[in-house]
């Protein structure tokens, strides 16, 4: 099961999955044309190939190409969206048209930077997230009975993140609504979090090995915790998260859970 799960599936070799065949044409006049291997650019009639390697995301959200041109890492321009089914403008990238192809190819990333991408995406030479990611290798047998299990937030956050080290915003999702992205940076400064002497983790309501449709009840994890009537005028119906998780769209097309969960 975890071979399916989308930490799994979240890097693959590029293959065009949601690119080939699609075109899209910049208000400023520059055009891209997706294939198999990579992308064409052109602007002022004047042409670039570029072959892409990587193709980052299980394609739950979104799936965003990076690749060498040259010795440089280019995160590319545009990306494919589940809600929509297109190509549209990667997230954090500049929204006003191309002025040259280079511009157009994307985002140059520092080596540093790739090996980041990479580091969160990749178990050591092998695309995706696998058990030695958590697990750690043990000899090459890494679910050998001495498995270690770590079941801290801290270790789901090496790549969700967790909040800057100096600041823990009390309202993370008021003060920088793209941080609903990150779990742990809400989870932690909830008071089902703070309140419970640290038994609240990732893994009471997820299980890291499948996909969120396929993780526990969550109701069941709350009512675990939430016994009884309210103290309040909480109805206590099911789907409890819909009402004290709600969903949120920082940007476009992209729509996650804010994990700091509250009245
Ligand atoms: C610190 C670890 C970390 C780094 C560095 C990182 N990612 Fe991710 N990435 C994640 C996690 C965790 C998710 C799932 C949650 C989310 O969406 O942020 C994710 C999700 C994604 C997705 C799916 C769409 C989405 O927004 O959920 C894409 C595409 C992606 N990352 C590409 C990249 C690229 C390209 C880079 C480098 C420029 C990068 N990531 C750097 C951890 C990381
Ligand atoms: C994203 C991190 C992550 C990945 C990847 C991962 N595991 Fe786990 N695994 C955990 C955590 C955390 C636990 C403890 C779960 C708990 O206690 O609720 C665990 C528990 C287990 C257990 C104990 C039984 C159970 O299900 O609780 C086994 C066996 C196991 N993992 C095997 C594997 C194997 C085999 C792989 C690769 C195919 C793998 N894991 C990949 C994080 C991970
Ligand atoms: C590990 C135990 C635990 C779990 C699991 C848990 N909570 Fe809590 N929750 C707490 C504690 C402890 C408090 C603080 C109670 C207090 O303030 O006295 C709390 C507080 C709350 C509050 C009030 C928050 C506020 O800001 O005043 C809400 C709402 C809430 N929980 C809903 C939920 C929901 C919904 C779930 C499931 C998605 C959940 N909790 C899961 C322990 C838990
Ligand atoms: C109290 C329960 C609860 C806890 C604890 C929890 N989550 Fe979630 N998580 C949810 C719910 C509910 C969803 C939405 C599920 C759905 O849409 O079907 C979700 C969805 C997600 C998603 C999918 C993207 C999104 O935002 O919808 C990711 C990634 C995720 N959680 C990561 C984490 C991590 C990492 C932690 C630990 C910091 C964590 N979660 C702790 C309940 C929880
Ligand atoms: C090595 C980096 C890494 C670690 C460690 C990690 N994750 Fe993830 N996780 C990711 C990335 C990357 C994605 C985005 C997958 C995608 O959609 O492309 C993701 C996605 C998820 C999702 C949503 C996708 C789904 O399958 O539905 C959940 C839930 C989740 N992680 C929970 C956890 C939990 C719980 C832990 C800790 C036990 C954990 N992760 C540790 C990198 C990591
Ligand atoms: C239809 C929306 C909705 C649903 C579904 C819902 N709640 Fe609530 N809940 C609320 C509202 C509104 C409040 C604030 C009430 C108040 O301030 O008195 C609240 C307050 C709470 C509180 C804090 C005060 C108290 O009642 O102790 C907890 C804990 C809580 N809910 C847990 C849950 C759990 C567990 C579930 C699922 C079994 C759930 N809620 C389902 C709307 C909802």
């Amino acid at each position: 099961m975890q071979r399916k799960s989308r930490h799994a599936l979240t890097l693959k070799a590029y293959d065009g999955e949601g690119f080939a065949g699609k075109t899209l044409r910049e208000r400023g006049g520059t055009s891209y044309a997706f294939d198999k291997s990579g992308v064409t650019i052109t602007q002022d009639g004047v042409e670039r190939v570029f072959a892409l390697t990587w193709l980052f995301g299980a394609g739950h959200y979104a799936r965003t190409p990076v690749f060498k041109d040259g010795e440089r890492w280019v995160e590319q321009r545009l990306s494919w969206y589940a809600a929509t089914g297109k190509l549209s403008l990667t997230p954090g990238h500049p929204v006003q048209p191309s002025e040259d192809i280079e511009r157009a190819m994307g985002v140059v990333q520092t080596p540093q930077n790739a090996a980041r991408c990479f580091g969160c995406h990749m178990t050591g030479e092998r695309a995706g997230v696998h058990c030695e990611n958590c697990h750690g290798a043990q000899g090459g047998h890494p679910v050998a009975k001495t498995i270690r299990r770590d079941t801290s937030v801290a270790a789901c956050a090496t790549c969700h993140r967790s909040p800057s080290r100096e600041y823990a915003s009390p309202i993370p999702e008021v003060e920088d609504p793209m941080s609903v992205r990150f779990a742990p940076v809400g989870l932690v400064v909830s008071r089902c979090y703070l309140k419970s002497g640290g038994k609240l983790t990732c893994v009471s309501c997820h299980n890291p090995h499948t996909s969120v449709a396929a993780s526990v009840s969550y109701d069941k994890t709350c009512v675990g915790c939430h016994a009884g009537k309210s103290a309040g005028t909480c109805p206590r119906t099911p789907d409890c998260a819909s009402c004290h998780m709600p969903k949120s769209t920082p940007v476009p097309y992209l729509t996650f859970t804010d994990h700091r969960i509250r009245k």
